[in-house]
């Protein structure tokens, strides 16, 4: 498992009215990864963005596009969402019947293939897909909202997976009230992608965004090196 963090901002959080410039405030800030969160109003109780709106950002950066689909079938759009220009697209497992079906239709438009767990889901429904997958995204709120509150009992399903995981190359990556006071205690669970919407757009302005990457970064990087030299 690599230890380096990846940050990914949530542009849920940021202006909707300026997406150009807040990809590209969050980029020369430092951000790793920019996590698209898809919302259909049925899924979730909140709607979003979908293809157009990604296509449109997409010129902006050359970051990875970490596409969240919160959306109910998802297999009619996975085909639209990677033309759109994502890198990772990611399926809620509660919105998949076949969940092995999805991830291979993912892997065969060329790109990551990500699996998303709510907050009460167990780590097992993952088991049979593990050599499907590069990701898994561990929802550490339920989704719908930016700016909710950290659920703790999701650091023990953090550590399951990762102990699932094994020596497989697959990202442990979490979502929901990430920030300095969280970022430690997901990272030294598993935790490598640390996606945070409030946390990082809170201020409004990029030196905001550059200080606030730092810190969520610094205290992850600070938790996995005192485990090293536990
Ligand atoms: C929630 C989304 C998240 C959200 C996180 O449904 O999947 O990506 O933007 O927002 P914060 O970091 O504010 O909890
Ligand atoms: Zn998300």
């Amino acid at each position: 498992m690599s230890n380096d963090i990846i940050i990914a901002p949530s542009m849920l959080s940021s202006d909707f009215s300026r997406l150009k410039e807040e990809i590209e405030a969050i980029e020369r800030a430092g951000m790793d990864w920019v996590h698209l969160d898809v919302m259909d109003g049925h899924f979730v109780p909140n709607l979003t963005f979908g293809p157009p709106v990604i296509a449109a950002m997409r010129p902006h950066t050359k970051k990875v596009f970490d596409v969240h689909l919160m959306i109910d079938n998802p297999d009619l759009y996975l085909e639209e969402y990677a033309k759109a220009g994502a890198d990772y697209i990611t399926v809620h497992a509660e919105a998949c019947t076949h969940l092995d079906r999805s991830l291979q239709v993912i892997r065969n438009l060329g790109k990551k293939a990500g699996v998303s767990l709510n907050p009460h889901t167990p780590e097992s429904v993952i088991e049979y897909v593990l050599d499907r997958l590069d990701l898994v995204l561990v929802m550490s709120v339920n989704p719908g909202f930016g700016g909710q509150a950290f659920i703790p009992a999701v650091v023990e399903k953090i550590r399951r997976i990762r102990d699932m995981i094994g020596n497989r190359d697959i990202i442990i990556e979490v979502d929901g009230g990430v920030a300095p006071g969280t970022a430690g205690i997901v990272a030294e669970a598993g935790a490598r992608a640390l996606v945070a919407g409030s946390a990082v757009f809170k201020g409004g302005n990029e030196e905001a965004y550059r200080a606030n990457i730092a810190a969520i970064r610094k205290e992850a990087e600070e938790a996995i090196a005192k485990q090293a030299a536990e």
